[in-house]
């Protein structure tokens, strides 16, 4: 099958040219001017850009947590990730206590074959660091899942100790695996929550009082000091305060291997929003929570300096009819977790290239091609280039946007950002060469998406 995409402007995370892009078998095959091909589809990109696909590390899809389950699939989440521009997602298998890393990678590996309609990786949640997982943590690798993520919240479910974590950043140094931490201080944060409940504080926006910035930049930290003592990389999810990032800048100025993530919402959404009315607060409820206004351009500026090198959504979709309402007397039983596979690339496009904080290159960089580095998949991932698989967005700079929950594809009855608009609009999107969204119309097949082999870290 050849598809010839032409007059398009390509734009990687380095380059920006107007070329033609000859497309066999789902692979980029040439890259020419003018290029006078015999090919099954020719598709006009004239007036759009051509992006890579975006690439999304941080997703839960059918992921037991909070009492029930995040309510996209890997059918409707990588359905409505295509419709937004994300053509990759790694999402975030989990060892159950007790439980073997391989049955976690076999039952994940069941939820998404047959369903997930764009490729996909997985990273390995380890709640626990007995000495069979961290022997397993080898087979991980072998078969391609190389990151692991830990917590220091949530005790009593996920979180680890120190000396459990220090073990796994050992264990990854070793074998070529990248920690990822969520870092809150679980405990403390457990303290907190007691005593706001006693109180009778009970409203959605407890739930960022009980977790304050410093309870992520002190495990952060943590984190930081303990990577460094077991010479391994590390990488920081869903990083949400100006005090953590600034953990992460001076770690990185004293030139260690640490890298984190923020995430659309600590961009574009703040406190304010716990502030809605009634119950609506907790549309919002994630961890960490969203922070104060103040703490949005200092993430801007992180990612405008590689402070930060990644936008990922940490999209953990609940609804508010059925699920978030657990915890309508008390915060703490809300299940954690907000939609956003659909909109982080049109966000990061309108708050950074539109608004001129970021380049067009830097916007590609951080939403595909560094967590295709970091997480092992470039150069099939993440660029566009003679041998890169065909991941293609067209986007339309003269377009706009409004997002709505009527609109959106994403299995959840509300959107964080209802009414936004944002510049710019999707009009295609292919996945190894096969257009998976054609303006409005999906035309992916259920369960064509491919699994990712990711390969061992290395540096960026
Ligand atoms: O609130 C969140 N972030 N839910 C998803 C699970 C996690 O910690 O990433
Ligand atoms: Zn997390
Ligand atoms: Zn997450």
């Amino acid at each position: 099958m050849k598809t010839l995409v032409k007059n398009g402007h390509i734009v990687t995370a380095t380059d920006d040219y107007h070329a033609d892009v000859l497309i066999v078998d789902g692979v980029i095959e040439h890259i020419g001017r003018h290029l006078t091909v015999e090919a099954d589809r020719v598709i006009d990109a004239q007036g759009l850009l051509v992006l890579p696909g975006g690439i999304d590390a941080h997703t839960h899809f059918d992921m037991p947590f909070g009492g029930t389950m995040s309510s996209d699939d890997f059918l409707t989440g990588t359905r409505a990730a295509a419709f937004g521009g994300t053509t990759t997602v790694v999402d975030f298998a989990i060892q159950q206590r007790g439980h073997s890393v391989q049955e976690a990678f076999e039952n994940w590996q069941a939820k998404a074959e047959g369903k997930a309609t764009i490729d996909y990786g997985f990273h390995m949640i380890l709640s626990e660091a007995t000495p069979d997982i961290l022997r397993d943590m080898q087979t991980m690798v072998d078969q391609g899942v190389t990151s692991f993520k830990m917590f220091t919240a949530y005790p009593g479910v996920f979180m680890v100790d120190d000396g459990g974590i220090f073990r796994a950043l050992q264990r990854a140094g070793e074998i070529g695996g990248l920690i990822a931490m969520h870092a809150e201080n679980g405990s403390v944060i457990d303290v907190l929550v007691e005593q706001a409940l006693s109180r009778g504080e009970t409203a959605p926006k407890y739930h960022a009082l009980t977790r304050p910035p410093e309870a992520e930049a002190e495990a952060t930290h943590r984190a930081i000091v303990l990577a460094k003592l077991a010479e391994s990389p590390l990488y920081i999810v869903h990083l949400s305060a100006y005090h953590a990032l600034e953990e992460v800048t001076d770690a990185r100025d004293q030139g260690q291997l640490v890298f984190a993530e923020t995430c659309p919402q600590y961009l574009f959404l703040s406190y304010d929003n716990y502030e809605e009315p009634g119950f609506d607060g907790a549309k919002y409820v994630m961890s960490p929570p969203l922070r104060p206004k103040e703490h949005q351009e200092r993430l801007w500026q992180g990612l405008r300096t590689d402070d930060l090198q990644v936008v990922s959504t940490d999209h953990c979709p609940f609804c508010m009819k059925d699920q978030k309402i657990l915890g309508q007397d008390n915060f703490a039983k809300i299940p954690n977790g907000a939609p956003g596979v659909e909109t982080r690339m049109s966000l990061i496009y309108d708050g950074g290239v539109a608004t001129h904080r970021i380049s067009l290159n830097r916007f590609v960089e951080i939403t595909a091609t560094t967590p295709a580095k970091l997480f092992g998949m470039f150069p099939k991932k993440g660029t566009i280039a003679v041998g890169s698989d065909a991941d293609l967005v067209l986007f339309d700079p003269e377009g706009l946007t409004t997002w709505s929950v009527n609109t959106a594809h994403m299995r959840v009855d509300y959107n964080p950002y209802e009414g936004r608009q944002t510049a710019g609009a999707i009009r295609m999107v292919l996945s190894r060469g096969e257009v998976v969204v054609d303006g409005p119309t999906f035309l992916g097949r259920e369960g064509r998406g491919q699994f990712l082999k990711r390969h061992t870290f290395s540096n960026p």
